[in-house]
């Protein structure tokens, strides 16, 4: 059994899961932030909700639920204009907030000295979509493994003081044993056993056990519960099976 990588031990199982609120309009989203309010750590505004949306959701979210905000729009710009869309974001309060970390060291040291609240930022290292096949179509060195890239910029996250970094589970034993631990990891592209998600982009994908085991602080899970046929049931099994990971790495160290 693995040694208990999580930075910050007094997490619940509840805590460390972070849901996809990845729907096209604020009514649906609503309605997903009331009915699993209490079964979920966060909630993550992401690209599609945002755009169609707007800030209205983050009054939502702090209304009508106890959750915590995960601000996605994972930032991939010039220095200047990220640090201006990061100094808008901080003001929403979200615990967090992402940016691309393909950019380099310059991008993310901008972007943290621009945060002077409790937001913490999150460096996206290789998006879960994105396969070792897929170096050679993005121009990469094809040879570069993908696990090395991700913690080449997890790296680069540590050494500008970003808070953490956003990585698949494959990585993120890795991106603890080799960066270090004090990196909060968020892993998504989880798919707990007993879900199918069809038509499915992502490619570094791992259950929720898995990653838990491996270090991951958070998991993102968006529709594996989302498409559910009871959402709340669904998310209550994978807070299910993060508490017996945890269980099982407290009992054997
Ligand atoms: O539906 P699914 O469980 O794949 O949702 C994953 C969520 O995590 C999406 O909102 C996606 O934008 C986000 N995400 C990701 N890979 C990353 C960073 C964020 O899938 N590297």
């Amino acid at each position: 059994m693995s040694a208990f990588l999580q930075n910050d031990p007094s997490l619940t199982a509840k805590d460390r899961l972070i849901f996809a609120l990845d729907y096209a309009s604020l009514e649906e989203a609503k309605r997903a932030v009331v009915s699993l309010n209490g079964h979920v750590g966060l909630f993550k505004v992401g690209l599609e909700l945002f755009v169609s949306s707007g800030p209205g959701i983050f009054k939502v979210i702090t209304e009508s639920s106890n959750c915590g905000v995960f601000l996605d729009l994972k930032f991939h710009d010039i220095p200047e204009t990220v640090q201006a869309a990061v100094r808008a974001a901080a003001a929403y309060k979200a615990r967090f907030v992402t940016v691309h970390a393909s950019e380099g060291k310059r991008l993310l040291k901008a972007v943290v000295n621009e945060i002077h609240n409790d937001t913490k930022v999150l460096a996206v290292t290789v998006l879960t979509s994105f396969s070792q096949g897929d170096m050679r179509d993005a121009g990469m060195e094809k040879d570069l493994d993908i696990c090395e890239l991700v913690l080449r910029r997890a790296r680069w996250a540590r050494e500008t003081g970003c808070a953490g970094v956003v990585c698949s589970g494959s990585e993120v034993r890795q991106v603890k044993e080799r960066v270090g631990q004090e990196l909060i990891t968020v892993v998504p592209g989880v798919r707990p056993e007993w879900a199918t998600v069809s038509n499915d982009d992502q490619r570094r994908v791992t259950t929720p056990r898995q990653a838990i085991l491996d270090g991951a602080d958070y998991i993102v899970v968006g529709r594996p519960i989302r498409r559910a046929k009871n959402p709340v049931q669904a998310a209550e099994k994978v807070i299910e099976e993060i508490k017996t990971a945890l269980r099982d790495l407290a009992v054997h160290p």
